[in-house]
């Protein structure tokens, strides 16, 4: 029986305007119990203009919740228009801040070496990286599914002194927003393979906590969350669903 907490967050992706995520806070947590918010972590992961907001509810209305940004540059302050640096989450009280998500690799370019990079800037600052890996279908296709997840992982997490510190998400990139859920023993079968690099560079695998993500909704999560090397759920559409996300979240426990 695992020791490590469930966590379950919800990446809301670019959606939501700053009113609009109030209201979905709102609602979920009308929606979420005490013995939800006691036996799991959950935490909202909004766009960067509702940061702010969704901080004034949470710390407001003393909400169990954790605040999550979907990205953040590696230098603290320059000339980088569009992009927000770590000090400026941390002083919105951000916890944690995705980096590596697929959808960052494929479509702002970010590369091993920026994710790394953003990874070190993210903990300098005190707040906890979720580390996105996960392979695209051709590579799962050609049986490179667990080389493209050790690539990812070594290249992000090698030069640190305690890897175990870094939420690790395994998304396939196959499975994200497609509808098509990785079944249960595969997803446990990757989510056990990244724990296991995660001791072969130094981490306490018993220590690191490894969510599955791609396509999670409230009808599957009971069978993924059951499974003993998946911790958690990275949470993108259903996570805009408060009844949804609050039965993923209870699926947890
Ligand atoms: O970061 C989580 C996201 O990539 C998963 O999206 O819509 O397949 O749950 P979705």
């Amino acid at each position: 029986m695992s020791t490590r907490t469930p966590f379950i967050a919800g990446n809301w992706k670019m959606h939501l305007d700053h009113l609009e995520a109030i209201q979905l806070v709102q609602q979920l947590s009308y929606r979420l119990n005490p013995r939800d918010i006691a036996e799991v972590e959950i935490a909202v992961i909004p766009p960067f203009t509702a940061l702010r907001s969704i901080q004034t509810l949470i710390e407001g209305d003393k909400l169990e919740l954790g605040l999550g940004a979907q990205d953040a540059h590696w230098e603290d302050s320059g000339a980088y228009t569009g992009a927000v640096a770590p000090p400026m989450l941390a002083k919105l009280a951000v916890d944690y801040v995705l980096v590596g998500h697929s959808e960052r690799r494929s479509r702002f370019g970010d590369d091993d070496d920026v994710v790394a990079r953003k990874l070190g800037a993210v903990q300098r600052h005190g707040m906890i990286p979720i580390l996105c890996v996960g392979e695209t279908l051709e590579e799962r296709d050609a049986g490179r599914a667990e080389e493209v997840v050790d690539r990812q992982l070594r290249a992000a997490l090698a030069g640190l002194d305690r890897p175990h510190e870094v939420v690790i998400a395994y998304e396939p990139v196959w499975a994200i927003g497609t509808g098509r859920t990785a079944t249960p023993d595969d997803a446990d079968h990757m989510c056990a393979a990244v724990r296991r690099i995660v001791g072969e560079i130094g981490g306490d695998t018993q220590a690191v906590r490894v969510q599955y993500g791609g396509s999670v909704k409230a009808g599957n999560a009971g069978d993924l969350l059951a499974r003993p090397d998946i911790d958690g759920a990275l949470v993108g559409g259903a996570s805009l669903d408060p009844d949804g996300f609050a039965a993923i979240c209870r699926a947890g426990r």
